[in-house]
């Protein structure tokens, strides 16, 4: 019997990610779902035929509105998630906050830039909000048991991690990969990227100018390198695997198939298939809305035993999106100024920093011993 709090909860944006929280709210015992807003006045429809008794608006500022006056009240609303474009999180998770919610969910990626993801995360912060930041790689059995074990040593010191991404770009689907190699190579903070995108069919997707295909180089301090070569279609190293995530270690690699179940590994008894293991009985999205739930409780004066009351939520997950953010966007930047970005990117990106200029150096051209540069035989250290 479940004799926990249950928490009401609204989501803002109801398409294919708000629905991903809709759907888990709905089949948690932690939650209730009362409340869910869409532009889209056939998403509202739907919703309210699919979970009715639910109340819908056609824009957060209406929902918000409702959220602010029934605080404090018995139909106050303990739970926002919002699942816009990432180009609005920052207007309407910071509004959402400001109804002062018990936890908040905000989507993959925080923002469109990193700052804007920062300026979430440190309001959130400041508030002592539990945030939840459904990153499904983090909630899901396949790819919790290869982090376990590459932390466990299993293939030795990661050495490389390669990504291939098709149908998809870096900031919408590769903060995914990015976030998960963070947690591979957690205790080794990134130091450059450099990065190149094709950009000629003009693609969009989820609210942004993406790549129609790119190749994204990272580095670490201690030399572990991330290539994710991402875009509308990228060539297959396995036929039939639209997304292939391989983690090369000192002592083996690993193989799995995003978000399939099972994967491969090569290490010291040999090569081995594991799974494909049974579908899990909760959604990644419910796993993480679960876990908010679990740091609400933990947060709330009186409840239970274990209860402390200057508990402070866990931001592990916002805080390893964010440098999984600011990845994407110092690969967009090293694409758009045709530079190595190092790190810290807050330095990149100040107003008064002056990216190098467009160049009229045009390597792989013969050098015709005039018009200056630098002789590459003759480097001074660095
Ligand atoms: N964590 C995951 O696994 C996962 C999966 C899918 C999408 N997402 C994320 O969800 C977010 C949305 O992407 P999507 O794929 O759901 O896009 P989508 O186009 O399917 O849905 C977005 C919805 O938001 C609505 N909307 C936009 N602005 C609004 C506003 N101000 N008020 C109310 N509704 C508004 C739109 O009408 C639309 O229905 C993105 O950040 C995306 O990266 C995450």
């Amino acid at each position: 019997m479940n004799d926990r709090p249950v928490y009401s909860a609204a989501v803002i944006g109801c398409g294919t990610g708000g629905m991903l929280s809709v759907r888990a709210l709905a089949a948690s015992e932690r939650f209730r779902l009362v409340a869910a807003c869409d532009l889209r006045a056939d998403v509202r429809d739907k919703l309210a035929a699919e979970y009715p008794g639910i109340r819908t608006y056609a824009d957060h500022r209406e929902l918000l509105a409702d959220v602010s006056a029934a605080a404090g009240t018995d139909h106050a609303i303990d739970v926002v998630c919002v699942s816009t474009y990432a180009p609005t999180h920052e207007e309407i998770a910071l509004a959402a906050l400001a109804t002062r919610p018990r936890g908040l969910l905000v989507e993959k990626p925080l923002g469109d830039t990193a700052a804007a993801g920062r300026r979430i995360v440190d309001a959130v912060t400041r508030s002592g909000t539990p945030l939840a930041v459904p990153h499904g790689l983090l909630a899901r059995p396949t790819s919790l048991e290869i982090l376990r074990r590459v932390r466990a040593g299993d293939i030795g010191e990661v050495r490389l991690v390669e990504i291939e991404c098709a149908g998809w770009d870096i900031i919408n689907a590769g903060i995914h990969w990015f976030q998960y190699a963070v947690n591979l190579l957690v205790a080794d903070p990134f130091a450059g990227v450099l990065a190149t995108c094709d950009t000629s069919s003009r693609t969009f997707r989820d609210g942004m100018r993406v790549e129609t295909e790119a190749v994204t180089y990272a580095w670490t301090r201690g030399g572990a390198r991330v290539v994710l070569h991402s875009g509308d279609h990228v060539a297959q190293s396995r036929p039939g695997k639209d997304t292939l995530f391989r983690v090369v270690g000192t002592d083996g690699l690993v193989e799995f198939w995003g978000w399939e179940n099972g994967y491969r590994i090569v290490a010291g008894s040999g090569p081995a298939d594991v799974g494909p293991f049974p579908d899990a009985d909760r959604s990644p999205h419910q796993v993480h809305l679960e876990e908010l739930a679990r740091q609400i409780d933990e947060g709330s004066p009186g409840h239970g035993p274990g209860h402390s009351p200057d508990h402070s939520p866990d931001y592990t997950v916002a805080d390893t999106s964010l440098r999984a953010l600011e990845l994407c966007e110092a690969a967009y930047l090293s694409h758009r100024h045709r530079c190595v970005v190092t790190f810290p990117l807050s330095e990149f990106v100040l107003p008064e920093f002056v990216p190098p200029g467009a160049s009229d150096w045009d390597p792989g051209t013969p050098y015709p011993g005039e018009g200056g540069g630098r002789d590459g035989r003759r480097l001074e250290a660095r």
